[in-house]
């Protein structure tokens, strides 16, 4: 996620901005910059790379600046790309965490003016540069920007005749620090706490004038009054926005993660999906197969869109482990689609799987949350997740993020293809739409999954199970679990139970089902059945009616069709959280595991 921190006062701005930045580091970036401003014009500094790399002066007079880490979402991880952004005259600069969604017409409504990056948020300092020379002072001219834009974001900007940042939100976090010599703006506290501790959260629409004097917000031209708050938080816990675990934080971070990933990707009008990839109609009306390739819980995510895929495309598809794929080429490789799925695109098993398949002649197209990865050099084609950097080994954001994109490409492939009408898809998109909402429902009803961990965390063993689409997530279910809370826990297709497992179902291993839309939940509640009358306790995430009276607890999932299931898997990332946390296992870090698996 990228990080912002501004500062305004009477103090050097350098020496502030520096460590403001190094505070955001563990946000995770790919790239840094800062421009300072004062009487001689402003300064930029800014390349990609670690903070500790970018060329800075040993001091420097400016008062105000802004700073800002970066982790690419419109353009690659480049000097040019980093931020800040600037007009033509190099006057204006501009910092900015979100999506731009309509900066391609922008930036064809600003023809005459000079771009130097590929990034969405240029348009913003040349659409101020227009207002400033109509006329307007840096704070209307900002005002009359954001008009402008669609989509959402937290901005700083600063100007050389300009002592001061104005500052503003959309749908992205933005804090004011009050401090004693000066004034801070920031994506999130920790950037400036060790300077104040006095904050004001920023509200959707305010626009914010930070100067030495004070702070001035107004929200649609008249001034509020936003309250002022103490933060007592020590800056580990502000890291982690007040949450224990950076787990449990991207777990609640899904709904913004979703919108990120949607943002600007749905034509619910005309049932279209738009996604950025260059597959031409003929290649995909000639697919012979799509195959996803990935490992542990991206391997969950390509085995749903397996099922999408084959539904709405029809077209062959299936996930296979990365580790274990050899492609067998086919009469004619190239009408393969070869999808890597991969969070961090630096998964040693998931590449050599790709060069496999590229060796063979396949066609291939990553699906990856990493700019810049190993992944996106090697596909042919490459489509981002945008869900934010993910910090915790448990993927949890991620999956979410990969599900509703490889949701999108079905969309589009099926509507190439002509095997979904534009009703269909209407609806299909809009279910996608909702997603965001739908987990933020079942965010909001953590405490009945937290009462169940407590109840049922000392099982002997956890199994999960599932048909349909509820399968993968039966098995992302029983992933989560075994990987942060080290307990045995599987995931089954639920009808395969009475072709062996049940015989280990006893009283002592509570099943956990899903009873959802899109995974054939009358069926499965027969294995309830069959579970519970072997005194085994069953928890399900269930969006149908009068399922939970066969049930021991039941967690409501809203009704969203073939992307209920994926909904249900929130209930199983807070039941595996909570049920780790009673264990006092090591949840960010668990043991013999790594984030980015590199080796094979
Ligand atoms: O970065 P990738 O998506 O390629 O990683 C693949 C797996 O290593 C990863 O999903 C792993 O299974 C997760 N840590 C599980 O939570």
């Amino acid at each position: 996620m990228c990080g912002i921190i501004g500062y305004a006062g009477e103090q050097r701005a350098l020496p502030i901005l520096r460590t403001g930045l190094e505070n955001l580091e563990y946000r995770g970036y790919d790239s840094v910059g800062v421009a300072l401003g004062g009487d001689d014009g402003l300064r930029l500094f800014k390349q990609a790379g670690r903070i500790a790399d970018l060329a800075l002066p040993a001091d420097d007079d400016a008062t105000v600046g802004v700073g800002h880490t970066r982790w690419s979402t419109h353009g690659k991880p480049t000097d040019a790309n980093a931020h800040p952004h600037t007009d033509c005259t190099g006057d204006v600069a501009v910092v900015h965490n979100g999506i731009i969604e309509n900066y391609d017409s922008l930036r064809e409504e600003l023809g005459d003016h000079a771009f130097t990056s590929e990034t969405d948020t240029e348009v913003v300092p040349h659409l101020v540069e227009t207002f400033r020379d109509a006329g307007h002072d840096l704070p209307e001219a900002v005002a009359r920007t954001l008009d402008r834009l669609e989509g959402t974001f937290a901005l700083g900007v600063v100007a050389a005749d300009f002592d001061g940042i104005v500052a503003a939100r959309r749908d992205n976090p933005l804090v004011v620090g009050h401090g004693e010599t000066g004034n801070f703006i920031a994506s999130d506290v920790t950037a400036f706490l060790e300077h104040t501790r006095e904050v004001t959260y920023v509200e959707d629409g305010d626009v914010a004038v930070l100067s030495e004097g004070g702070v001035e917000i107004t929200n649609d031209g008249r001034a509020v009054d936003r309250p002022r708050e103490r933060v007592e938080w020590e800056a580990e816990a502000a890291e982690k926005s007040g949450y224990d675990h950076y787990m449990l934080k991207e777990i609640h971070e899904q709904p913004t993660a979703l919108r990120q990933t949607l943002s600007g990707r749905i034509d619910e009008l005309n049932g279209e999906a738009e996604i950025e990839i260059d597959l031409p109609k003929e290649y995909l009306n000639s697919l012979d197969e799509v195959t996803f390739i990935a490992c542990g819980t991206s391997y969950h995510a390509g085995l749903y869109a397996a099922q999408l895929v084959e539904s709405l495309a029809d077209v062959r598809a299936s996930a296979e482990v990365a580790s274990e794929y050899e492609f067998d080429g086919g009469r004619d490789p190239w009408r393969t689609l070869v999808v890597p799925v991969t969070q961090s695109g630096e998964t040693a098993d998931t590449l050599s799987a790709l060069r496999r398949a590229k060796r063979a002649g396949a066609r291939s197209l990553a699906v990856t949350n990493t700019l810049g990865s190993t992944v996106t050099r090697e596909a042919d084609d490459t489509v981002f997740i945008r869900a934010g950097p993910e910090i915790g080994v448990a993927a949890t954001k991620t999956f979410v993020s990969q599900v509703a994109t490889l949701a999108l490409l079905t969309v589009s492939v099926a509507r190439a293809r002509g095997t979904m009408s534009t009703t269909e898809a209407i609806e299909f998109l809009s279910n996608v739409r909702q997603l965001p909402g739908a987990v933020q429902r079942v965010l909001d009803a953590e405490a009945a999954v937290r009462d169940a961990a407590e109840t049922y965390a000392d099982g002997g063993a956890f199994f999960f199970i599932g048909r349909k689409l509820g399968y993968p997530v039966a098995l992302e279910g029983a992933l989560k679990l075994k990987e942060i809370a080290y307990v045995h826990a599987e995931g089954f297709a639920a009808g395969e139970l009475k072709h062996g497992p049940l015989a280990l179902v006893t009283s002592d291993s509570p099943v956990l089902a899903v009873l959802s839309q899109g995974a054939n939940a009358h069926a499965t509640l027969n294995n309830v059945k069959e579970v519970e009358s072997r005194g085994a306790p069953v928890l399900g995430c269930t969006s149908v009616a009068d399922a939970e009276k066969f049930l021991d607890r039941s967690f409501e999932v809203p009704e969203l069709g073939a992307l209920s299931p994926l909904v249900a898997n929130v209930c199983f990332q807070l039941f595996a959280y909570h049920v780790a946390k009673l264990k006092g296992r090591s949840i960010d870090k668990p043991r013999n595991l790594a984030k980015s698996v590199t080796v094979e």
